[in-house]
């Protein structure tokens, strides 16, 4: 369904450039989750962030069910981004402070008019939240709480492709996981599609059918989650596993 081919991103010129995103293919189709692991500073934003529009691509297609697109024309940054919602890292920054969270789950509605608080309700039900807290603000809640209304929000728009980017690095450990089994419980309930971003590969395997590994820009590795954790080809996938904490 969402499809990216041979995408470069660059920043910066001359002898300062860097390619964040160097020639790398991915696909997430629905009903699954496609894991993306990699060490801090390999590209893995920077490729997402590409797909919705916020970096600029140097070269390679991004396509939607078979039809290309460009992520940065404003024309095409509203369809593009209505059936693929970017759920960011950072609760604290990705709130409006001084908005309901109520409200900034309806803003996910677009301008459907009928019945938004219902919908509103139903979507905090579905992220495991008490709909009677859609008045609340979100310093009234905790990090796990508001990483829910931002999976929420995302969900509002029906989105046939969730990208969620480290959702749970911010969080503290004791929230983590409870995070982690509400998006595999709304994946299954839902049938969205979701791109996995993470530099865990622990957290990666739990979540995601298959993994692609990228490190310094460019794909390493690719298979399904079995394939990868049971005999990764790359030295560098097998220098992630040597690093995971053995799960007892
Ligand atoms: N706006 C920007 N301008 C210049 N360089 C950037 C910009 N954004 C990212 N980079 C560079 O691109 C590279 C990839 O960064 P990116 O944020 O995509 O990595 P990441 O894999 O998401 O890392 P992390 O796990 O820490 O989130 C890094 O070298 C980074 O410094
Ligand atoms: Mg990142």
């Amino acid at each position: 369904m969402l499809r990216v081919e041979n995408l470069v991103v660059r920043y910066g010129h001359g002898s300062k450039t860097v390619v964040a995103v160097d020639d790398v293919s991915i696909a997430v189709d629905a009903a699954s989750i496609v894991g993306l692991v990699g060490e801090s500073g390999s590209g893995k934003s920077t490729l997402a962030r590409a797909v919705v529009g916020l970096a600029p691509i140097s070269a390679g297609r991004v396509s939607w069910n078979g039809l290309e697109f460009d992520p940065t024309s404003r024309a095409r940054r509203d369809l593009a981004r209505r059936p693929l919602q970017y759920i960011f890292q950072d609760p604290y920054a990705s709130l409006d402070p001084r908005m309901s969270i109520g409200t900034s789950v309806a803003e996910g509605l677009g301008g459907r008019r009928r019945g938004r608080a219902a919908r509103v309700g139903e979507l905090l039900e579905l992220v495991r939240l008490d709909p009677g807290d859609a008045t609340k603000l979100p310093r009234q809640l905790s990090g796990g709480q508001r990483q829910r209304v931002a999976i929420a929000r995302a969900l509002a728009s029906d989105p046939q492709i969730l990208i969620a980017d480290e959702i749970t690095s911010a969080l503290d450990v004791s929230v983590q996981g409870a995070v982690l089994n509400l998006l595999k419980e709304i994946q299954a309930e839902t049938g969205v599609g979701i791109l996995f971003i993470s530099h865990n590969l622990a957290v990666v395997r739990y979540m995601a059918q298959t993994i692609s590994v990228m490190k310094s820009g460019k794909l390493v590795e690719h298979g399904t989650t079995d394939e990868v954790i049971e005999r990764p080809s790359h030295p560098y996938t097998q220098e992630l596993l040597a690093a995971v904490p053995r799960l007892v």
